[in-house]
């Protein structure tokens, strides 16, 4: 598509101020991509395009333990556009490299609402399908079009719909079959028209309880949903992390009956298939983690679920922790615990 690619090819670089733990590692070859053209000339590089490839987006979802000795390609494709104003909902195209909260809080602006419930997700644009953000009863899947990624085996550029993305709970295509094999270049977003708010979550409903305003607006859930994300979550900019560290269980209803006997308190939720989903934050809090440390890394003293870099930790000193938190929960619930960042 016309543009050239003037590649810069860099080694040894840090990676520490590109991941939100903030976790020491080199990235032995890093390449930054700024067009889709800056990936194809990757693929057609005579030495980098059959190299292992790691795509970095936002970094607020992986755990270094490691230098990398992929390539790694850090994806900063920027660009904003409304494709299309239909009659049941506005279509933007976003570029892989933009910073999600920022399309949030301006297609707010421009009047385009319907990602207030997303407010304040770390990371970025191209990231958000990998693992299906979603946040306060939204998830990426039910606000996405389509997307534009670029092969990293043929160079070729290819649409994928929604059925294709096969999004699940923190989990997408990109997370399976497509990992390392594609990127994400342009994400496009579908806006429902007319808006309605989303406030089931209890955390919403408290709000709205609390302030008596009964039918709020986008700018009023933004204002909320900040608000929440900020009493409960460390912003990666003060303390290192990477959002909730584990995902919380489906088990079916044999498998969690005893569970919930034993611990009627237990915090879960009925999903519509007839599975149940337990929150791992309350089994890890139950388990007395919350506020501990092990080394330099810690359980978040606000939301068990959260483990924090203490200052300078290094990858290990996590996974030591998430091991240790993994054992308790399966000695105690019976339950193992699955991480949602990506350990490298
Ligand atoms: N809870 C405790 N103790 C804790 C933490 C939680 O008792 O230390 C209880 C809470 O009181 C609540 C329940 O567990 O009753 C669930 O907690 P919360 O509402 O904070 O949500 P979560 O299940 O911990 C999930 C997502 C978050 C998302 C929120 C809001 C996952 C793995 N996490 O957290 O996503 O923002 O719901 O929708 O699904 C992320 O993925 O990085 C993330 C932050």
């Amino acid at each position: 598509m016309g543009e050239n690619s003037a590649m810069q090819i860099e080694t040894g670089v840090s990676l520490r101020p590109y991941n939100t733990f903030g976790l020491p590692a080199l990235a032995h070859t890093l390449v930054r991509v700024g067009s889709e053209a800056d990936v194809r000339a990757v693929v057609d590089h005579p030495q980098l395009g059959r190299a292992p490839k790691f795509i970095l987006g936002g970094g607020s979802n992986i755990v270094l333990t490691r230098d990398v000795q992929a390539l790694v390609l850090k994806v900063e494709i920027a660009g904003r556009r409304l494709v299309e104003e239909r009659s049941d909902a506005f279509l933007v195209e976003v570029g892989a490299g933009e910073r999600w909260h920022d399309i949030v809080a301006w297609t707010l602006e421009q009047g385009w609402p319907g990602l207030e419930n997303l407010a304040l997700i770390p990371g970025t644009v191209g990231a958000a399908p990998v693992q299906n953000i979603g946040a306060y009863g939204v998830e990426l899947q039910e606000r996405f079009e389509s997307l534009t990624a670029v092969d990293l085996m043929t160079g070729r550029t290819v649409t994928l719909t929604r059925e294709m993305c096969r999004f699940g709970y923190r989990d997408s295509v990109f997370k399976h079959e497509l990992a390392g094999k594609s990127v994400i270049t342009r994400v496009r977003l579908r806006l429902p028209r007319p808006w309605r708010p989303v406030i089931g979550y209890l955390d919403l409903e408290r709000r709205r309880a609390e302030s008596g305003i009964a039918d709020p607006g986008p700018r009023q859930m933004f204002d909320w949903v900040c608000a929440i994300r900020q009493a409960k979550l460390p912003d990666p900019a003060q303390v290192g992390n990477a959002g909730s560290f584990f995902k919380n269980p489906v088990v079916s209803d044999e498998e969690c009956r005893d569970i919930i006997g034993r611990d009627p308190e237990i915090v879960h939720y009925l999903l519509p298939d007839g599975s149940i989903k337990l929150a791992a934050g309350w089994m890890i809090d139950a388990c007395g983690w919350k506020g501990k440390s092990v080394g330099r890394a810690g359980v978040y003293d606000k939301q068990a679920l959260v483990l924090v870099n203490r200052g300078g930790a290094i990858g290990a000193e996590v996974v030591t922790l998430a091991r240790a938190i993994q054992e308790s929960v399966y000695g105690r619930f019976g339950i193992r615990l699955e991480p949602e960042p990506v350990v490298l």
